[in-house]
């Protein structure tokens, strides 16, 4: 049998989907963590703060040694290619490699080459971040929030945005009751991509409602400059102000991945504020990774 994966949330059935929320909400409520006798590498070829560093505390929580490869200084900068790397990480013995790259396949292709090394989706180009969208989902789990009469609003640069990917595969599974998408015609999907979804071009009508606002980062990463929006011009048609969040039910709930652009997409009051889950999604990032390793390392019988 080849090593267990989690590449996207289409990729997960049923039964890991559920284990990993469920294990992340009793880790947030203090049960005891499993040793697990494994080791990790991290492989990090775009930016983290949140999702590298809370796989390295996750690690650690469950007694796993962890190792961080930056890539400019390794022998990637050599011609190495991505296979032969995973081939030297499995000859030293090492259990897990987390991955992200601004490919949107690579992991995809690199998992049809490995035997056993288990892979994980850290963030592959605008795919899939699946690790973000289950830690989310969890986040609203353990406040006791019903998937199926969830609304949620997702507004930002949804067309370049892998968190929305791995969001838009994973409510419709958990039987969310509504997901209705927002922002500036070059950020939203292609027509037709997301069926059951709404889309908008107005974010009072789409945030209208709705118990969930996730609010998303511009990936100008992503983006030509020439197509990046002024910051203010954006704030005003596309950012959560606390006089927009004003106009909804007094327990709506605001959601951010992060990183955070104050003042583009989302004001310091909202974000610093008593509706703003931003931080409570940091910590679950842990438990969920946490229970992510349980499901890779044990999780198979
Ligand atoms: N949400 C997220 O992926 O954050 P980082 O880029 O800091 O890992």
């Amino acid at each position: 049998m080849s090593a267990r994966h989690l590449l996207s949330i289409e990729s997960l059935d049923e039964a890991g989907l559920k284990q990993i929320i469920e294990r992340a909400c009793a880790f947030a409520d203090g049960a005891s963590a499993p040793e697990i006798d494994a080791t990790v590498v991290n492989l990090f070829h775009e930016p983290s703060t949140r999702t590298r560093l809370s796989f390295e505390r996750a690690a650690g929580c469950l007694g796993m040694q962890s190792f961080n490869i930056e890539p400019q200084l390794s022998s990637a900068t050599k011609g190495e290619s991505l296979t032969d790397t995973a081939a030297t990480l499995q000859a030293m013995g090492m259990d897990c490699l987390i991955l992200r790259h601004a490919d949107d396949n690579l992991i995809f292709e690199l998992a049809q080459k490995v035997k056993n090394l288990h892979l994980v989706n850290a963030g592959s180009g605008v795919r899939a971040h699946p690790s973000q969208a289950l830690l989310d989902a969890a986040v609203l789990q353990a406040r006791g929030l019903s998937p199926a009469g969830l609304k949620l609003a997702i507004v930002g640069d949804i067309r370049h945005s892998r968190v929305a990917a791995s969001h838009l595969a994973l409510w419709p599974r958990l039987g969310a009751a509504e997901i209705r998408l927002a922002g500036p015609h070059n950020m939203l999907p292609d027509a037709g991509a997301t069926p059951g979804v709404t889309v908008h071009d107005n974010m009072d009508e789409a945030i209208a409602g709705a118990n969930v606002v996730m609010m998303l980062r511009i990936q100008r990463e992503r983006i030509d400059a020439e197509g990046w929006p002024d910051s203010q011009a954006y704030f005003a048609d596309w950012g959560l102000s606390r006089e927009r969040l004003s106009r909804l039910a007094p327990d709506s709930l605001v959601m951010h991945p992060g990183p955070v652009n104050r003042d583009v997409e989302i004001s310091s009051e909202v974000a610093d504020g008593p509706n703003a889950l931003i931080l409570d999604q940091v910590r679950m990032g842990v438990f969920a990774r946490m229970a992510i390793f349980e499901w890779l390392l044990r999780g198979q019988d």
